[in-house]
């Protein structure tokens, strides 16, 4: 029998689907289709951390005087309602989810997903939501520091170029220019960088690599690996 410590999946547990990838990687939206299609919860860590800076953003403190106190105090509101697909975050009775996709979010969510102190509590928030339930989660650390014994893990990848485009086709809702891909791949290399540490493949996680990929492809795979592990081990 696997000890408590052991990264080894343990089968009596609901299943637990990680998937984690840099930006960009389709991670979110992947895991919600996979969630749909198994008919499984969804959490998405990001949009915590994205929750946690828009709330810090809020007390008009400058982040450069942000400390993992004053953070964490912002965050304090903040709960996970549970929505149709996924569980949005709320401060208060407000619904962040507009909020969080916004450009002064975004550059200022890796400053905060560094603090240990916040990682804890968006790991706390996110074992509460997922607790005695079937659950895709995805992010940055699922497989590793958030699910250690997940039975499917996944890391999801893709070129720089074509998450770039991706990104924008969903953003501006037509094909973009290639110059605007190469302004978004800079953007999208420096987050990698700035995100660099919290970003941990796991040892057991299968590698996908999605360049080529249609979202419906690598849904399938995803699928069919959580189908497989819901079924237990081949017969030897
Ligand atoms: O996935 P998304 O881009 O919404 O995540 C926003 C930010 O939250 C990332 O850039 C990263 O800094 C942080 N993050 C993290 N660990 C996770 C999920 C997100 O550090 N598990």
């Amino acid at each position: 029998m696997p000890s408590p410590d052991s990264p080894v999946p343990d089968r009596r547990r609901p299943l637990v689907v990680a998937i984690d990838g840099p930006a960009a990687s389709g991670k979110s939206s992947t895991a919600k289709w996979v969630a749909r299609e198994l008919g499984l919860r969804h959490v998405d860590s990001g949009s915590l951390y994205r929750a946690a800076t828009a709330a810090a953003l809020r007390t008009g403190v400058s982040p450069s005087n942000w400390t993992e106190a004053s953070v964490l105090k912002a965050a304090v509101g903040i709960r996970l309602e549970p929505g149709e697909t996924t569980f949005h975050p709320y401060l208060g009775d407000e619904d962040l989810e507009e909020e969080l996709r916004g450009k002064d979010v975004t550059a200022n969510v890796s400053l905060v997903a560094k603090m240990p102190k916040v990682r804890a509590w968006v790991n706390e928030r996110v074992r509460e939501a997922a607790e005695g339930h079937a659950v895709v989660v995805d992010g940055r650390d699922m497989g590793t520091a958030v699910f250690p014994k997940a039975r499917v893990k996944i890391f999801l990848i893709a070129d720089p170029w074509e998450r770039a485009r991706r990104r924008l086709v969903q953003r501006l809702q037509r094909a973009p220019e290639d110059e605007e891909i190469a302004a978004e791949v800079e953007a999208l290399v420096q987050r990698d960088l700035k995100d660099e540490a919290q970003t941990q493949q796991a040892a057991d996680a299968i590698l996908l690599d999605t360049t080529f990929l249609t979202q419906e492809e690598q849904v399938e795979r995803i699928v069919a690996m959580a189908r497989q592990a819901l079924k237990g081990p081949p017969e030897s």
